[in-house]
């Protein structure tokens, strides 16, 4: 059997998602979560999925002596580290708590890392490090900023890093930056699952389509783009999922840190998602359009020409597959899995 990949965090959304990818590629996913965010049950999905359970470990990622145990029991020849909290208004609310989960469970796992001899990590980063940019498309060399402690722990980690690579070079890092992960496996069994009200686009339009919600809210309608509402790059979690895949076969054949934008290229309106998604569900989303929320921005999409240079990878699913998949997985799971 081949050395498992450790994912943090691979109960959660993308994670689970990862994991499916990752067995599709011949991998060994050892999932470490704390469940704070998410339900076992995604893993027994992915089982149904796949024919294969991801090896399993409840624990947090700050538990140094649970990560040197897990790490000297398996032997993990790599880490895709997601595990962290990343609500935008609750990391306002609450910095401390973000700061402590993201960069100060970041820096443990490293720590074990280093201590193990382990030095191979891809890190969930976010095109939040981007702020409010200057233009479309962003590409990597975009100057980075922050506007909350949720975007700014990604940054400190980011630069941490940055850091590490400098002092040994032995370490190989991946900074994936995310762009707007949506829809689910096309089985219909794993997708996203928030709790209390979503703060993200796809999962609000799905619980109003299923009528779980009212109505859609739409932060601004003023904005400076084709039909007023906010622009984004959305991108197929399993097209994502499939981006750690590349990452990894990369991030093991060469040393040094790579920083790659993952989305489609591609920029796509909350009206313009609402249509698609009316068309591929049969369903009406009734939405109305409500002041911006502070800290939104008009138009984010990435330039996404070096991860296909580099990983020889690029997002496949167009918009329709997004609004089917995400539609079969809200409609069997009208409660999520929690
Ligand atoms: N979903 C997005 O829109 C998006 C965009 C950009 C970046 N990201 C980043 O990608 C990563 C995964 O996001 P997601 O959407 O799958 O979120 P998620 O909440 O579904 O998954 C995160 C998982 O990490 C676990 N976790 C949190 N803190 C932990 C800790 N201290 N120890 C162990 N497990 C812990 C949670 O239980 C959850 O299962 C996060 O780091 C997030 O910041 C997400």
């Amino acid at each position: 059997m081949p050395l498992p990949i450790l994912v943090t965090g691979g109960a959660g959304y993308i994670g689970s998602h990862t994991c499916v990818a990752l067995i599709e590629a011949g991998h060994v996913p050892l999932v470490l979560d704390n469940l704070c965010n998410s339900s076992v049950e995604s893993l027994a999905r992915v089982q149904r999925i796949t024919g294969v359970r991801p090896l399993w470990v409840e624990g947090d990622i700050r538990d140094a002596a649970l990560l040197q145990r897990v790490l000297a029991e398996h032997r993990p020849q790599a880490v895709i580290h997601f595990a962290g909290l990343k609500a935008v208004g609750e990391s306002v609310r609450e910095p401390l708590a973000y700061y402590d989960n993201n960069v100060g469970g970041t820096t443990i796992l490293l720590q074990a890392m280093q201590e193990a001899g382990l030095r191979n990590l891809i890190f969930s980063s976010s095109a939040t490090v981007y702020g409010n940019p200057a233009s479309v498309p962003i590409s990597e060399d975009f100057p980075r900023s922050a506007t909350n402690p949720y975007g700014r722990s990604k940054l400190m980690i980011e630069d941490i890093l940055g850091d590490l690579v400098g002092a040994d070079p032995r370490w190989r890092v991946a900074r994936l930056r995310y762009f707007n992960p949506v829809g689910a496996h096309a089985s219909g069994l794993i997708g996203e699952d928030p709790r209390g009200i979503p703060n993200n686009l796809m999962p609000y339009i799905t619980q109003v389509a299923v009528g779980r919600l009212p109505e859609l809210q739409v932060f601004g309608g003023d904005w400076p783009t084709p039909d007023g509402t906010g622009v984004r790059d959305f991108i197929h979690v399993m097209d994502l999922a499939e981006g750690h895949v590349a990452a990894l076969a990369h991030l093991l054949g060469e040393p040094g840190m790579f920083t790659v934008n993952l989305g489609t290229g591609q920029g796509c309106s909350v009206l313009q998602m609402v249509q698609a998604f009316e068309r591929n569900s049969g369903r009406r989303v009734p939405y109305r359009i409500v002041p911006r929320r502070a800290g939104d921005i008009a138009a984010c999409w990435a330039d996404a020409s070096a991860a296909h240079r580099l990983l020889h990878w690029q997002a496949r699913r167009d918009l329709d597959t997004i609004c089917a998949d995400a539609w079969r997985w809200q409609q069997a799971n009208p409660q999520g899995l929690r």
